[in-house]
């Protein structure tokens, strides 16, 4: 082995989540350091950016949506100040959401989400077919309704993962681009990782970070490996005319033959198309299957799309969990943190994870908001205590 280098807390992958932990942890005066090839890469780069609490509600996820609007709420305070200390903008945008419906299916599927939304105390305005147009004048003739949501705002997620870099750095935190290889245990307890250059990083607590990957890092013991699976996301760029007012002025979205599929537009003039969800292990190859549905679903939505350059296709790895809840916080194992498994919502989630992380790392306890997201709620010894209850 090489040489050891030393820190508070190692935090292990660089993506957005992996970096806000790290960016709070140094406020609060921890020592932090990362391990990543490429700081401010992962899933962020492909991710459409949606901060869509309300219109991505579902059905037996309530305990989620609690998360999700304590991150929304905290969005504007959070934007602001990542420019404030990098100059970065995060081209945050306010624009609300427009979910539509093409027949009476997706009406009936979109009155229910209407439901569960008025249930759930949260703001949602039905609209017309007529109505839906006069808002989005691109939209197709045969839009059967709609449900406005103007509280579903969107971020670059790109920018974000930038100006995260930036604040870090800012913040004196410390990057090692490299790998992770093997997480480092001594006597029952975390104590850092080597990397694939030798190197030993020890820690006080070290936090797993890896999105997707999180569950394939070495060393780990079996009991706290976390339970997170890739779930592949197709996505289109397109560029929008810049001539005539807006293409689209806020989030469209619908589902489309049971697939979802969404339109966010932003500022710069990118419009981002999205996504596929797919099973398919650690496979980013684009199809040409995916990329014929997403446009051939946006083209139902919205015709005048096809006249619009195509930019840019990628995939990227959602880390899916369990419960599709993150897993958040200390494990059955000293010294080893989790902070991954956010799978559809790991952009809207940055903000209420970097708070409820650093909080943990300086006090040991997660804070009451984080709590039922604790990655003990999957442990074998937890599950037979609650079992035998
Ligand atoms: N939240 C959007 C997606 O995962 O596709």
């Amino acid at each position: 082995m090489s040489r050891t280098r030393t820190s508070d807390v190692l935090v292990i992958g660089g993506g957005i989540i992996g970096l806000v932990t790290a960016w709070r942890a140094a406020q609060r005066g921890l020592a932090t350091a990362v391990v990543d090839p490429g700081p401010g890469g992962g899933a962020a780069q492909v991710a459409a950016g949606m901060l869509a609490a309300v219109t991505e509600l579902h059905y037996g996820e309530q305990t989620l949506l609690g998360l999700n609007l304590a991150s929304a709420r905290r969005y504007p305070d959070f934007a602001a100040e990542l420019t404030e200390q990098t100059g970065h903008d995060l081209g945050y945008r306010r624009c609300g959401t427009l979910a539509v419906a093409l027949d009476a299916d997706d009406r009936a599927h979109l009155r229910e989400l209407h439901t569960l939304q008025q249930q759930s105390g949260l703001e949602s305005q039905w609209l017309s077919g007529r109505e839906c147009r006069r808002l989005e004048p691109m939209l197709a003739p045969g839009v059967r309704g709609g449900l406005r949501v103007d509280g579903d705002h969107q971020i670059d997620p790109r920018r974000l993962a930038g100006a995260l870099v930036a604040a870090c750095e800012r913040a004196g935190v410390v990057f090692h681009r490299v790998w992770a290889e093997r997480l480092t245990v001594v006597r029952d307890r975390a104590t850092g990782v080597v990397t694939d250059d030798g190197t030993a990083l020890d820690a006080g607590q070290v936090v797993l970070a890896g999105g997707s990957l999180s569950g394939r890092l070495a060393g780990v013991p079996e009991d706290v490996l976390p339970p997170v699976r890739p779930v592949k996301g197709q996505v289109v760029r397109l560029t929008m005319p810049r001539r005539h007012g807006p293409f689209l002025s806020r989030t469209v979205r619908a589902v489309v033959r049971g697939s979802h599929v969404y339109l966010v537009p932003r500022e710069s003039g990118e419009l981002v198309v999205g996504a596929t969800s797919e099973e398919l292990g650690w496979d980013t190859t684009v199809t040409a299957g995916g990329v014929y549905e997403l446009l051939r679903d946006a083209h139902e939505l919205v015709p005048g799309l096809t006249e619009l350059p195509l930019t840019e296709t990628r995939a990227g790895l959602r880390p899916g969990s369990p419960d599709n809840a993150p897993l958040l916080g200390p494990t059955g194992l000293e010294g080893l943190l989790l902070a991954t498994g956010h799978y559809r919502n790991g952009v809207l989630l940055t903000p209420v994870t970097g708070d409820a992380m650093a909080h943990a790392l300086a006090t040991g306890e997660l804070p009451e908001e984080a709590r039922p997201f604790t990655p003990k709620r999957f442990s074998t010894a937890t599950a037979l205590t609650e079992q035998s209850a």
